[in-house]
């Protein structure tokens, strides 16, 4: 027994090589039947440990025990310890110092564990270094079991833990990450581990993906969203969150396990479906883009809902309408970002129907810094001629939202050097404010083709702008080339681009049957 306890740790391959004694070679899971693989596996099957060395820091020689079983010392120790035949119990006390010390507890750490702990007097050694041979075939080194020795003995000596471990191994492959692991078995009591592997499978039975347990159980609290709760209160969380994604809204944000259902996911959770007037499903995409709007207390919520109200003048339909677009609105605070901005459009003379309608369109107006962002745009947009407080400055900053200052600038750029003026841009911005936010190297592509390619005047811009939206290959080339093949006169660049493919097409099919009859 005592040989059998000092090779499980054996780290040098020859020595336990040389023995051919099966109880001296190190196996993972040696013939538990408990530790069979199950029908139901989460994950590619574990990778055996390579080897045992990690554990292992000095072998003690093969006769070290022998020494301590004759000092007398050892022996009154044991004498008073139990009852039993001696020379049993000190084999008994070899292996259990063997083992310790393996995982770095020292003779006299072992001596008052024993004096302490009535589990590690009365438990079998056989199940003791199971148990240390399995906490380590998932990962965990020799500090981290010497930890829970001294900190959660528990979890060396308790049955209770058996189902835990042999699902994390059997069924989750080991692939709980580490931290995780030692966190989960040193802050919980076993009685709040038992239960674990039904817990989670419940989550599978609801829908989880096999695949996604693990990605979920690292990400979330264990000891809050697994240990701490019945399996009829996760039921219950999975049965609230059903209408809005259920399990699958649990796999893309887990975070969410870890709040209180009574005390955070319904409060926070209704005053979207209060808002909404009980829209599940808009509640479902909200959820979906912005998880992290549960983590704004009701209050905070609400308050931004007022402010919306009262300063912006929005109903709660509109402001719905506004979260479903933006749903991180709630996390730009209202005194620094959401009233300023909010009076700018006021002061571009916005109504509270215009207000909503920018918001749905530009929500990022909202939360854009104004310094690195919002300043530089309106420069420019002031220098091609918008005027302060006017509408046409509000939609053209609402059309710029979205894309960088640099951009707006290469942009404004590639106009100016195509001999556009201020005025010209500010003109074909007022007729497409969108030419603001194309992106300025196909802007150059369109611009270049159109005088090269099709001969056209450049000027031909200030009455279509939008020619510089379209598709380049699919349709502005593609058209051109078809178009150029049929007719001697040119037709309008509007009239190129803008009937639909379908007429398009039939037009064209038209247009050269004629060609061919006339030939
Ligand atoms: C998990 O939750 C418990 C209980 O609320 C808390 O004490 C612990 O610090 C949390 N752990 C982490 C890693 O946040
Ligand atoms: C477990 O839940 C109870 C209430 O259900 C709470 O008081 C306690 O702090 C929780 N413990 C942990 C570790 O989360
Ligand atoms: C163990 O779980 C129960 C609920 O199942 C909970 O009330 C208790 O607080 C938990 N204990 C700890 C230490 O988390
Ligand atoms: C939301 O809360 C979770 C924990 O519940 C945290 O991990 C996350 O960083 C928080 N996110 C934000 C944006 O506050
Ligand atoms: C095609 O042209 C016809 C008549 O010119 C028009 O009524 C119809 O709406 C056009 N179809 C599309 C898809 O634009």
């Amino acid at each position: 027994m005592a040989i059998a306890a000092l090779s499980i740790f054996s780290n040098s391959p020859s020595s336990s090589s040389s023995s051919s004694s099966s109880t001296t070679t190190f196996h993972p899971y040696p013939s538990n039947p408990s530790h069979s693989l199950q029908p139901t596996t989460f994950s590619p099957p574990l990778q055996t440990q390579p080897s045992f060395s990690l554990l292992t820091k000095s072998h003690p020689p093969n006769n070290y025990f022998s020494h301590f079983r004759f000092r007398p010392s050892i022996h009154s120790f044991f004498r008073c310890r139990s009852s039993s035949n001696a020379p049993n119990v000190d084999v008994q006390f070899g292996t259990l110092i063997s083992l310790f010390q393996e995982i770095g507890i020292s003779f006299e750490e072992t001596k008052l564990l024993l004096l302490k702990s009535n589990e590690l007097t009365s438990i079998q050694l056989d199940s003791l270094r199971d148990r240390v041979l399995s906490l380590h075939s998932l990962g965990l080194d020799r500090v981290s079991i010497n930890h829970f020795v001294t900190n959660r003995l528990t979890v060396l000596t308790t049955n209770e833990i058996d189902p835990l471990l042999s699902f994390l191994r059997n069924e989750l492959h080991g692939q709980l990450a580490q931290a995780k692991l030692k966190r989960l078995l040193l802050s919980n009591e076993p009685k709040n581990l038992s239960a674990f592997p039904q817990k989670v499978r419940l989550l599978v039975d609801r829908g989880m993906p096999v695949d996604k347990i693990v990605g979920v159980l690292n990400k979330v609290n264990l000891s809050k969203a697994i240990c701490n709760r019945s399996i009829n209160e996760i039921e219950r969380i999975i049965n609230f969150l059903e209408p809005f994604g259920g399990v699958n809204l649990i796999v893309k944000n887990p975070a969410i396990l870890n709040h209180c259902l009574d005390s955070k996911l319904i409060p926070r959770i209704s005053v979207l479906t209060k808002l909404s007037g009980g829209d599940e499903d808009g509640i479902r995409i909200v959820l979906n883009r912005f998880p992290f709007i549960l983590n704004y207390t009701v209050e905070h919520v609400e308050e931004h809902l007022q402010f919306l109200r009262s300063f912006a003048d929005l109903d709660d339909e509109q402001i719905f309408k506004i979260v479903l677009v933006f749903p991180a609105i709630f996390t730009n605070n209202i005194e620094r970002k959401l009233r300023p901005r909010i009076q700018f459009l006021k002061e571009c003379g916005l109504d509270s129907e215009n207000i909503f309608k920018f918001l749905i369109q530009a929500p990022l107006f909202l939360s854009a810094s104004f310094r690195d962002n919002l300043a530089y745009k309106l420069v420019f947009l002031v220098k091609i001629g918008y005027k302060y407080r006017t509408k046409g400055l509000a939609m053209a900053i609402a059309a710029s939202t979205r894309i960088s200052c640099e951009n707006m600038q290469k942009v404004l750029s590639l106009f100016l050097n195509y001999g556009f003026s201020f005025e010209d841009i500010f003109a074909m911005s007022m007729k497409q404010p969108l030419i603001l936010r194309y992106n300025h190297a196909s802007v150059e592509t369109k611009m270049k083709y159109l005088i090269e390619e099709m001969n056209r005047d450049i000027r031909e811009l200030l009455d279509f702008p939008a020619f510089l939206g379209y598709k380049f290959d699919d349709r502005i080339k593609h058209r051109y080339e078809i178009e150029k093949g049929l007719k001697g006169g040119q037709i309008s660049l509007n009239q190129l681009l803008t009937v639909s493919s379908e007429n398009f097409t039939d037009k064209q099919k038209k247009d050269s049957s004629v060609k061919s009859e006339l030939k």
